[in-house]
């Protein structure tokens, strides 16, 4: 996209624009990691004990980064809620964002299976209400799966979905919509008889169609239990290393959050204190007069610049400001 003259660029624009390398580059065609990605590639890799590899992403330039360094899996979470929208939990997000943020990542992502959370208001009460808002998130959203918090209690929605073509992604454990009932975000599972039920929920969603689960916030010992019992990929997030694979939220691994670091929450690198590197040095060259220099301005041409000078001249003698 460009100007009349074709001249002007904004940086908006540059991703694609004729000077970006075509996205198989980035991605070779023979190599592995330029396959789509759909849940019986999940399914191949946990025979094959090939960990699955998963993160959020928000935005259409996140996600292209994500789904170009050949990572599985991106959800969509409603963790939007908290570390974009600055929302202090998640239970505020409506389908209505989502749908948003699930849009920009869909033009972001190839490779990558894209799953998006059902957000907290949107499938509790209603299963056909619950359908309807799950098609949408596929249907005009691009998602290729939904993800629902919640177990027993998600049973028969899980299998109205499946029955409407929608693949669901389980989510026990920690479930950060259940807030209020847990009363903080703590661990689950912990007393034999919970770590009990987590695997009875876990293998009754199995059964009713559910394509993977994700575990957060449980004893390793309790995730390794249920990702041994599921035929289903599992995949953890504060539950060891024990499942089929991980996921972070991606602010977090790139030190983009704000909140105290979780027990697993690993950052990968601080984009936060390059963040503010790079805006302070752009504050101090515009104050001191360094940016923009002569190099990076437009100019007329020299026929025009001598007419616009002479023109402006008469101007200022006519008095003219
Ligand atoms: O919303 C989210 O980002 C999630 C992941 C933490 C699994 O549910």
């Amino acid at each position: 996209m460009g100007s009349g003259t074709g001249e002007f660029k904004m940086s908006i624009t540059q991703l694609d624009g004729p000077e970006a390398p075509a996205r198989t580059e980035a991605v070779g065609a023979g190599d592995d990691r330029a396959r789509k990605v759909t849940f019986q590639t999940l399914g191949e890799k946990k025979r094959l004990r090939e960990p699955i590899t998963a993160l959020t992403a928000y935005d259409y330039p996140t996600a292209r980064l994500v789904d170009e360094s050949g990572i599985d899996l991106i959800l969509v979470g409603d963790s939007l809620g908290m570390v974009v929208l600055g929302y202090d939990s998640t239970l505020p997000v409506t389908l209505e964002e989502m749908l948003h943020h699930v849009k920009a990542v869909r033009r972001g992502t190839r490779r990558a299976l894209l799953v998006a959370d059902m957000p907290f208001g949107s499938y509790e009460t209603d299963p056909a209400e619950g359908v309807r808002n799950a098609l949408r998130l596929v249907k005009e959203g691009g998602a290729e799966a939904v993800k629902m918090e919640g177990g027993a209690a998600r049973v028969e929605l899980t299998r109205r979905l499946t029955d409407a073509q929608i693949p669901v992604v389980a989510h026990l454990g920690l479930t950060p919509q259940a807030v209020h009932r847990m009363g903080g975000y703590r661990v689950q599972a912990r007393t034999l008889s919970a770590a009990e039920a987590l695997l009875a929920d876990a293998l009754a969603l199995e059964a009713a169609g559910a394509m993977a689960v994700v575990l957060e916030g449980v004893p390793r010992e309790v995730a390794e239990r249920v990702t041994r019992s599921l035929e289903a990929p599992v995949i953890g997030i504060g539950a060891g290393p024990g499942c089929d694979g991980q996921i972070l939220v991606i602010h977090d691994v790139l030190g983009l959050s704000f909140g105290l670091p979780s027990k697993f929450g690993r950052r990968y690198a601080d984009a936060g204190a390059l963040v503010r590197e790079a805006v302070g040095e752009f504050a101090r060259q515009v104050r001191g007069g360094a940016f923009p220099t002569d190099a990076e301005s437009y100019h007329l041409n020299a026929a025009t610049r001598a007419a616009f000078s002479e023109v402006t001249s008469d101007a200022d003698e006519d008095g003219t400001p």
